[in-house]
């Protein structure tokens, strides 16, 4: 249920943010011509606590979340000058992620907000990240949005506030998530991304054969499986009889393996691209933590260019999970009469799935853990 009158005027938003791994608070103002200003926005990222285990582990995620976010919320307040009577919404993220962080998050989202009498808004994280290009150049509807994360890899035409079609997802692991897993195998540290992308700039990208999946697919998934077991396969008979990996198969196997993701990113896009131009847009925005790898960025900006599409990627803060985009997606939903009405807010459950798309369609590929990922 929706409230359906849009209020006029200045509209001034706190964002909760605990997904993943980071803890965020941002207060935003949604300006009545449309504009956006992020007044604070904190994030505290926890990698570190999960450094030693090579990935996110859930429960720390949690605990960690619960320790820093009311210390991250008042600062947020604070360095915004704003008052709870000020906020016209409290925008928490819920849902999809790790259960027990969007718990803890969006069980904070209420209490404010029934202790501050300041309306709550759930969020779905996937509407903030596609979201997120119109706060810094107030990027017009429609667009093409590929969300490539440690959690996603999407194709979404982005109609208007609350109107997504997802065109492709991926069939197995996320981009993000195969670049990790990558490092993991070849002994770098996490997260995975950053370091895979410094070694593979040291590397030769066609020492080593990765695949180039779904080719003769048409349609617009993803697939990252094949090539992350190609590094496994190469790397295992590299170190046959106890050799070790030395740096220079380490930076080729990485420049092989960020060569051929970016390919297929750009090729799927370049699919998507070529069905969404007729709907007059021209714009692909990228966002999600893959999107900062400057490899994958010049691969998409190629293939944009020749589509005739603008490549539009929002800056690096707000392309990753934070706060500022979880409480700009609350207030786009409030300015277009889409916000939920305080019943069904209050009623909302964290959920780790939560699909932008009500009936996303769903391909058979044989094999893959079709689903955990879309
Ligand atoms: O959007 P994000 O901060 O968090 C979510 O997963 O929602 O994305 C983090 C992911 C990680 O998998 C990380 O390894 C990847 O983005 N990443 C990169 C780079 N920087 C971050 N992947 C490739 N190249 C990078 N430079
Ligand atoms: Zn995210």
């Amino acid at each position: 249920m929706t409230i359906g009158n849009a209020p006029a005027g200045d509209l001034l938003a706190l964002g909760i943010e605990t997904s993943c791994d980071e803890t965020a608070a941002a207060v935003v103002r949604r300006r009545a011509d449309g504009s956006a200003e992020i007044l604070s926005d904190r994030i505290f990222s926890q990698t570190d606590a999960h450094a030693l285990y090579g990935g996110v582990v859930p429960e720390i995620a949690a605990r960690a979340h619960l320790d820093r976010l009311d210390g991250l919320i008042e600062d947020a307040m604070a360095e915004a000058g704003a008052s709870w009577a000020d906020l016209d919404l409290i925008a928490a993220t819920a849902g999809p992620g790790l259960i027990g962080g969007v718990m803890v998050g969006l069980a904070t989202g209420k209490a404010l907000s029934l202790v501050h009498a300041a309306p709550l808004q759930p969020v779905n994280h996937l509407e903030a990240h596609a979201l997120s290009a119109r706060i810094a150049d107030e990027t017009p509807f429609p667009y093409l949005l590929l969300l490539v994360s440690g959690g996603h890899t999407q194709l979404i035409a982005v109609e208007g506030v609350g109107r997504y079609r997802r065109l492709g997802t991926t069939i197995d692991d996320a981009a993000g998530e195969a670049f990790d897993k990558t490092a993991k195998l070849l002994g770098l540290g996490h997260p995975g991304g950053p370091e895979v992308e410094r070694r593979a700039a040291a590397g030769d990208p066609r020492r080593f054969e990765m695949p180039r999946p779904l080719l003769k697919h048409a349609g617009c998934d993803f697939s990252f499986s094949g090539m992350k077991t190609a590094v496994r396969v190469c790397a295992e008979a590299l170190t046959e009889g106890g050799r070790r990996l030395s740096e220079t198969d380490v930076n080729d196997l990485c420049a092989a393996f960020q060569t051929a993701a970016a390919d297929h990113l750009a090729a799927r896009t370049a699919r998507a691209m070529r069905g969404f131009s007729g709907e007059g847009a021209g714009r692909l925005v990228v966002a999600g933590g893959v999107a900062a790898n400057k490899a994958i960025r010049a691969r998409l900006e190629a293939a944009a260019s020749e589509e005739g599409f603008r490549l539009i990627a929002p800056p690096l803060r707000l392309c990753t999970d934070n706060a500022a985009m979880v409480a700009w997606a609350g207030l786009e939903r409030l300015a277009a009469g889409l916000a939920d009405d305080p019943e069904a807010a209050y009623a909302a459950s964290a959920r780790a799935r939560w699909p932008l798309d009500p009936t996303p369609r769903t391909r058979a590929y044989g094999s893959g853990r079709k689903g955990a990922k879309a």
